[in-house]
This record gives structure tokens, C-alpha cells and sequence, in this order.
């Protein structure tokens, strides 16, 4: 590829351009090319600037300082396991990964193999928790072969593990799940103790971690969180004193972020910590001596200015119609980039610390701002869905209220057509 691709193109920008500026930094960037023939524009197009269209910006400083503040929270000899399953939340694993051990996690949650396999690949060497079941004994093996740590739910995978070890003579860490209320993954709590005597008995098997989830811990406004979270408590308490203190080779684990920020009873030895991490809190009565940095901004350019008269419907179904003569600023972000169309006409952007809202139903790939109030808006500028602009942030937890979601869902749901800029 031609150097100046790499430098020009690549190089995230430090600061914003003007579209003049923009438009001229492209041009010097094509006579620099001096050898690049039209046959070749293909590769131009490939290696675009990022911040052309619409991006998402990841902070990985806020995860590291975000890991450091729920690290406070824990009793010495407490671990932290950052959990960057779906793509750290879809700030990117590796990044997100690095950042949280960096501020203090000792080990990584991920759902799947594939993700597990990843994060080794990039050169991860802490011990990888996958939290979802694998069932295939192939599936098992390169678990093995990866130096991931499998969760087991039964006596048929604890045998699978002791086979598949066994015949490549190498020990397996594993984790056992045991189902305290939650009624997912899991061993009934009844079966538990049965199952790990048999685990701890296998000879190749090394037992690192019993553990449960949380059902309800996130559940503010739900009377019956408390209660449920309360009772999954003592279930997993009679769990850890029918194993008796003195054969704890392993370490017992309960807590997400609601539980961890909510309870230090729930603690144990290691708290597996997700949302919190990226900056969102899951409980609304969070300390005032916490404060979470959010790790994610989503931003966008706009792409035409147009100015129309009173009385225009805009956007697929005319599902707004303009008041006034209007100044409406098409921007390049839609569903299929992660923004719930369910959004539409319900949210607004920041240019700088004003808000511009949406107007019209949001479409694959665009949506339509009302910027009449915003004269100095241009083909260019660069508008903040998600972030903070001066003194004004819309978070997640804003954009998941309207929809009747969760700010989980909302950081997973960015597509990788944005690129992930790391600030
Ligand atoms: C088993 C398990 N532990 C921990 C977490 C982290 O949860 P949170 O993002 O609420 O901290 C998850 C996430 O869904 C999970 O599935």
C-alpha cells in the first residue's frame, strides 16, 4: 500500500476541519500519490478517513479508570474479571481487555469460544473465563488448546473434560455454574455439591471457580429485586458452607455490576464485572462518591444541508411534518449502524453543547436533524449522538428509556460499519 495512505488516511485526525480544509487535505493526499492511476481508486475508497460518515469513539482511559473505581469497592484478596464478552459491549475486546487490567482486573469473562480464541490470538495471556455452555467435545478441546476455562453445568461435560484431557495429557481449569434463581446456565443447587466432589476427584481436571448469577440485582424499580437477589444470596451462601472452608482450592463468584455496586456481602472472592466498566451504572442509587466515565461516544457528519418550506413531510411515511420554513441537517447514521429506529423523532444531537432533534423516522443509513435554530451548521459538521458535548451527555441509559430496552443492549448494538476510533 502507498505510504501515503497509511499516514494520510489511517492517522486518526487530532482536531475537526472545516470542509474546505477537509476537502483540500483530500486533495493533497491524491497529488501525493503521484504514482496512483485511476485503476487504483478502488484502494482509496478502502482506506477512507474513519471520521467520514459516522463513528463510534472508545476511551479506553475510562475503562481503566472505571475497573480502578469498582476495584475500591473490594475487600483485599476480592479479584475483579472484567467482562468483555459481544465485543467488550462493542468497545472493542482487545482494547477494552487491556484497559481493565491495566486498571486492576486479574482475568476476562467472554460468552463464546470464538471470542475466547480471539483474545489469546491478540496476545492476552490472564486466565479467560467463556460464561456460555460449549457442548461439542471438539469445542471442549480447543478450550484445552486455548488455555480457556470452560463452564460446566453437568457430569457429562466434567467427563468430556476429563477424556479430552486425559488423552492430550494436559490438565484442564475449568469453572462450574450452579443455578441459584436465576434458571439459565447452571447445575440445580440440590445436585451441586455432588457434582463438584465428582469434579474435584477427576484427575486432570483443576476446579478454579463455583459460580451463580444474579437475576434481579439490576432491578430498581422491581419490589421484588431485593427480595430475589436476597434470596439467591442465601442459597449460594448454604452452597459455599456445605463445602466447607478447608478443601477451597477454588474461588466462589456471584456478583455482576448491580451486585457489586449494590452489596459487598455479594462480593466473595471475585466479582465479574461488565456494564460498570464501560461507564453505565445498572442501579440508579449509586454513591456520590462514584463516578463511572462512559468509554463510548457515537458521532456523525453531516452530509446536506437543505432548507424547506412549512408544511414538507420528512422521511420515509411523513411521519413529520414541518412547522415553519426549516433547516433540516441529513446525517449519515440509521438503523443498520446501530440506531433502534424505534429512536425516531424521540432523541437529539449535540453540536457542541446545543441539542438538535431528530425529526422523521430514522432510515438505514440516515436521519434528519431540525437545525432551523442552528444557522452555523454546515456539510461537515460533526454532530454527537452518544456523549458528552460542554456540559450536556446523552447516555445509553437515556436512549434505552425510550425504548423500553437496556443500556446493555444499546453498547452491543453498534454495527462494525462504524468504525471504532480509539481516543
Ligand atoms: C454470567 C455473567 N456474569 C457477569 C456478567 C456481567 O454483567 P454486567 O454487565 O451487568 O456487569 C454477565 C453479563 O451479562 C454474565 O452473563
Amino acid at each position: 500500500m502507498p505510504a501515503f495512505l497509511l499516514r494520510g488516511m489511517l492517522t486518526p485526525l487530532k482536531e475537526e476541519r472545516s470542509p474546505l480544509e477537509y476537502h483540500l487535505a483530500m486533495q493533497d493526499l491524491i497529488a501525493q500519490s503521484g504514482d496512483l492511476r485511476l485503476n487504483q481508486h478502488s484502494q482509496v475508497s478502502v482506506h477512507a478517513d474513519p471520521r467520514q460518515r459516522a463513528w463510534v469513539e472508545v476511551d479506553p482511559n475510562a475503562v481503566e479508570a472505571n475497573t480502578l473505581t469498582v476495584k475500591s469497592l473490594l475487600a483485599k484478596g476480592c479479584f475483579l474479571m472484567a467482562v468483555v464478552k459481544a465485543d467488550g459491549y462493542g468497545h472493542g475486546a482487545e482494547t477494552v481487555a487491556r484497559a481493565a487490567l491495566r486498571g486492576g482486573a486479574k482475568s476476562l469473562g467472554v460468552a463464546t469460544l470464538q471470542e475466547g480464541i480471539e483474545l489469546r490470538h491478540a496476545g492476552l495471556e490472564c486466565p479467560i473465563l467463556v460464561l456460555g455452555n460449549l457442548t461439542h467435545a471438539e469445542d471442549l478441546l480447543a478450550c484445552l488448546q486455548w488455555d480457556l476455562m470452560p463452564t460446566l453445568s453437568s457430569s457429562r461435560e466434567a467427563w468430556l473434560c476429563q477424556n479430552l484431557a486425559e488423552s492430550c495429557d494436559k490438565n484442564f481449569s475449568v469453572q462450574v455454574k450452579v443455578d441459584t434463581g436465576m434458571t439459565r446456565l447452571g447445575c440445580d443447587l440440590k445436585g451441586a455439591p455432588r457434582l463438584i466432589n465428582t469434579i474435584e476427584n477427576l484427575s486432570y481436571i483443576n476446579l478454579k471457580g463455583v459460580y451463580s448469577h444474579l437475576a434481579l440485582a439490576d432491578y430498581d424499580s422491581n419490589p421484588q429485586g431485593a427480595q430475589v437477589t436476597k434470596q439467591q444470596q442465601k442459597r449460594f451462601d448454604s452452597l459455599v458452607n456445605s463445602l466447607g472452608s478447608g478443601r477451597r482450592g477454588f474461588c466462589f463468584h456471584l456478583a455482576n455490576s448491580a451486585g457489586t455496586l449494590r452489596d459487598s456481602a455479594l462480593h466473595y472472592d471475585m466479582v465479574r464485572v461488565g456494564l460498570a466498566l464501560y461507564g453505565c451504572s445498572p442501579i440508579s442509587n449509586l454513591s456520590n462518591d462514584l463516578t463511572l466515565r462512559a468509554a463510548l461516544a457515537v458521532k456523525a457528519r453531516v452530509t446536506l444541508i437543505r432548507e424547506v418550506p412549512s408544511g414538507v413531510g420528512v422521511s420515509y411515511g411523513h411521519r413529520f411534518i414541518t412547522k415553519r420554513p426549516s433547516r433540516l441537517a441529513v446525517v449519515g447514521i440509521g438503523y443498520a449502524d446501530g440506531v433502534n429506529r424505534a429512536l425516531s423523532g424521540r432523541i437529539s444531537a449535540l453540536l457542541g453543547a446545543r441539542l438538535l432533534p431528530q425529526v422523521g423516522a430514522i432510515t438505514m443509513d440516515q436521519m434528519v436533524l431540525d437545525a432551523t435554530d442552528h444557522p452555523d451548521i454546515q456539510v461537515g459538521s460533526v454532530v454527537t449522538l452518544l456523549g458528552s458535548e460542554g456540559n450536556k451527555t446523552i447516555t445509553p441509559e437515556h436512549w434505552s428509556d425510550l425504548t423500553g430496552s437496556i443500556p446493555w443492549e444499546v453498547l452491543c448494538g453498534f454495527k462494525n460499519r462504524l468504525p471504532r476510533l480509539i481516543i
